[in-house]
This record gives C-alpha cells, sequence and structure tokens, in this order.
C-alpha cells in the first residue's frame, strides 16, 4: 500500500460569474469545488490543511472510515492562520465515492455554501469495471443576490435548508457533457445543503452500480430515474445514443412556510455517442457481508417543532427530543459490535440521516404502514427519510471515539439536528 500526500489550503477567491459584480467564494485551493482526492484502498492518507480563512474550521472526509480524532468533528477546530496534519489508513475494502468538507460547530452551513467542499474518490484495484471511463459531476447549489455576492441565509432558508437559483455541475451552469464513449461510467455527488435531485435523462439507458460506499452486488439495469438526497453519492453506468438532457425532475418534501412551486431543473445537456461496442456489465460486481446477530439496538427519532417568537415563526429541530449540545454524549455503542438502529422521521419534512466514520446496511424502511425489506445490499452512509416514514440499518463500528450523527440538510443539522455518539 501507497502512500498520499497532499495540501488543502482554504482561502477566499473573486470569481466574475455574472456582469453585476464579482463572487467571492471560500475555496479548496483556489478550486470550487475543491480538488479531486483519489487514492486506493490500503493506502495512508496524509493531507497538511492550511487555513487561510478568518473563521476556524475543520476538515471532516466524509463517509471514509477514518478515526474519530482525523474526521474533523465540530469541537476539533483549525484556527485561522493555523495548518493541520490529517493522517489516516483506509482499509483494503473502503473503494468508495466520498466527500470532503468543514463542519465546525455552528458554521458549517455558510462555508459550505461559500464553497468549501471537494470530492474524494478510494479505488481498488480488482474493481471489475475499471475499465469504463469515468465521468465526475458535482452537483452544488449557488444562491446569488443581485450584485454578484453570495447571498446570506434568510429565514426560509433556515427552516428548509438553503436552495439558490443556479444548480451547478463541477461549477458549470447547465453545461454540455460530450460522451467520450459509448457507455461511461458516472459518479455523481449531491453536494448541495439542502435540494433533493430527483434525476432524469430521457431515454438515456442507465444501470445503477454503486452508492456512496462502493459498488452494488449486482447492477440495477434500466434506471429510469432516480432520487439523490442531500450528500448522497452514487455511481452509475450510463450510454447516451442521441443527445438528452439531464434533469432535476419535481420532488415534494415537504417544506414548510410560503414557498415558491417546485419546478423542473435542467441540470445539463448530453451528447450522445451511437458508435462502439456495448460494455458487457458482469453480474457479480463484488459480495457485501451482512454483518450479523444484531448484538444491540439503538432509536433515532427526527422532529420539528414550530413556535411563535413576537409574530415570527421559528423551528427547533430534534433529535430524540433535543437540541445538539457538544458537551453531550447521546448514544454510547461498542467496538465491533453488529447493531440495528431504528431511524424514525416525525417530522413534517425529509430528513437524510447521516453517520460519521462508517458505512451502513439499510435492511428494511416503513412508510404508511408496510414495511419492505431493501431489495438489493449497498454500503450507505446517508439514507433519506420521508416524513412518517422510518428505516433500520445495520452497522458495526470500527473506531473508538466521538462520532456524529445528523440531518445532512446542513441548516437542520447546524440547528441542533444533530447527535454525538461515543463507540467504546
Ligand atoms: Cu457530510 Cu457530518 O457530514
Ligand atoms: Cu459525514
Ligand atoms: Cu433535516
Amino acid at each position: 500500500a501507497g502512500v498520499f500526500k497532499g495540501t488543502l489550503t482554504a482561502a477566499p477567491i473573486d470569481v466574475s460569474l455574472i456582469d453585476a459584480g464579482k463572487t467571492t467564494f471560500w475555496s479548496y485551493n483556489g478550486q470550487v469545488p475543491g480538488p479531486l482526492i483519489e487514492v486506493m484502498a490500503g493506502d495512508t492518507v496524509e493531507i497538511l490543511f492550511k487555513n487561510h480563512l478568518t473563521q476556524a474550521t475543520t476538515v471532516h472526509w466524509h463517509g471514509l472510515p477514518v478515526p474519530p480524532d482525523q474526521d474533523g468533528n465540530p469541537d476539533d477546530l483549525v484556527l485561522p492562520g493555523e495548518n493541520r496534519l490529517y493522517k489516516f489508513t483506509l482499509p483494503k475494502d473502503s473503494a468508495g465515492t466520498y466527500w470532503y468538507h468543514p463542519h465546525p460547530h455552528g458554521t458549517t452551513p455558510e462555508q459550505v455554501y461559500r464553497g468549501l467542499a471537494g470530492v474524494f474518490i478510494v479505488k481498488d484495484p480488482t474493481d471489475p469495471i475499471r475499465s469504463i471511463p469515468e465521468r465526475h459531476l458535482v452537483v452544488s447549489d449557488l444562491k446569488l443576490l443581485a450584485d454578484g455576492k453570495i447571498a446570506p441565509n434568510d429565514a426560509n432558508d433556515e427552516m428548509n435548508g438553503r436552495e439558490g437559483q443556479f444548480v451547478l455541475i463541477n461549477g458549470l451552469h447547465q453545461p454540455l457533457i460530450q460522451m467520450q464513449a459509448k457507455t461511461e461510467r458516472w459518479r455523481i455527488w449531491n453536494a448541495t445543503s439542502a435540494r433533493y435531485l430527483n434525476l432524469s435523462w430521457g431515454n438515456a439507458s442507465v444501470t445503477q452500480v454503486g452508492t456512496d460506499g462502493g459498488l452494488l452486488e449486482h447492477p440495477i439495469v434500466g434506471l429510469t430515474g432516480l432520487l439523490v438526497s442531500p450528500a448522497e453519492r452514487v455511481e452509475l453506468l450510463v450510454s447516451a445514443e442521441n443527445n438528452v438532457e439531464l434533469a432535476a425532475e419535481i420532488y415534494q418534501r415537504g417544506k414548510m412556510g410560503t414557498v415558491a412551486p417546485e419546478k423542473r431543473l435542467t441540470l445539463a445537456q448530453i451528447e450522445g455517442v451511437a458508435e462502439g461496442a456495448a460494455v458487457i456489465i458482469p453480474q457479480k460486481l463484488r459480495s457485501i457481508p451482512v454483518p450479523a446477530p444484531v448484538k444491540a439496538k439503538k432509536k433515532v427519532v427526527f422532529s420539528e417543532l414550530m413556535s411563535m417568537e413576537n409574530g415570527q415563526h421559528s423551528m427547533q429541530f430534534l433529535i430524540n427530543g433535543k437540541q445538539f449540545d457538544m458537551n453531550n454524549i447521546d448514544l454510547i455503542s461498542r467496538l465491533g459490535e453488529v447493531e440495528e438502529w431504528e431511524i424514525v422521521n416525525q417530522a413534517d419534512m425529509d430528513h437524510p440521516f447521516h453517520l460519521h466514520g462508517v458505512q451502513f446496511i439499510v435492511m428494511s424502511k416503513t412508510y404508511k404502514g408496510q414495511t419492505q425489506a431493501s431489495p438489493f445490499v449497498a454500503r450507505r452512509d446517508i439514507v433519506n427519510l420521508r416524513s412518517g416514514e422510518s428505516a433500520v440499518i445495520r452497522v458495526v463500528q470500527a473506531f473508538r471515539g466521538r462520532r456524529m450523527f445528523h440531518c445532512h440538510i446542513l441548516e437542520h443539522e447546524n440547528l441542533g439536528m444533530m447527535g454525538t455518539l461515543l463507540v467504546v
């Protein structure tokens, strides 16, 4: 196994996006999204982080199995002007599609919407579809004021999660995607704060081959669309013979208050390729053992509480009836023990559940009184829950220490829909 060494510097950059004025992003290495970090499973990763911002920050390795003291926890701050070496060794079975972003308590949404997020891929030399050319689509969301400045959050953003007027792919608005081969392997990141991507692709033929934590056991052929929740990632094999549109279809996620009607969005134009031989997709991509037997159970309940203050609605976002308190331990797990967590959404909106530092397996979901076992086994670190929905996940902790679990609508996380798990 190798050693990957890199440097990430967080610093502002000015960009001209609209005529009315400059946009100041906060960037990693002057890039928005940040630079791609690509390593091999088994590698040791050493990233020297330099904070050239005026705020304290952290770098969180979303989805990666790294020790808690290297995972950019909310209380593990890198102060302005400071450097910090993040160092971890990735296990052999950690291939997957990850990302990195700040996680300081109180300023995570702002630092992300100002541009701080980048992608991280862990590859496996035995990946059976490694010869298919890859394309990366990092979806982010930009909200600008008329003068080109990045808009601060308003009350609606705080309640429903922030959505902007521009949805970007790799930093570009509605780019042209020129297919380079008959079949491409796409990794798609939903790196938005709160936008649900109900993807559609016209008559392109699409096979899902992976989730957050790498390949599925078997490909899912003939997909006509796919919902990708905030912070979720997917791997697809895409063939487009003619020109089609990649779009986000309307998805109702139960927003509150007076909000603009949902609209279908064009994300990109795809220029197809008709020539060339079709790729034969192996029927078996890999094996994913489901951990068993279950030794402990946990329950996590999402809820919202609406209150009125001076004629203004204010919302509280709670987990197990409480708001996040950095000094609390909310749940305790034992190292190496197979656990089943039931995650229940008693709130009116959708909330995407995320747990740090591990990949879990969704065993079943229950919605409107109907329980459905997951139709396939997949490694994930995000599971979306509709209003009234619940999910049962299986998870095993591989490191001792403090882990966060939270709703990945960043404003909800910031307003308290987060908890601390201590692994002992
Ligand atoms: Cu993307 Cu707490 O994580
Ligand atoms: Cu995370
Ligand atoms: Cu939420």
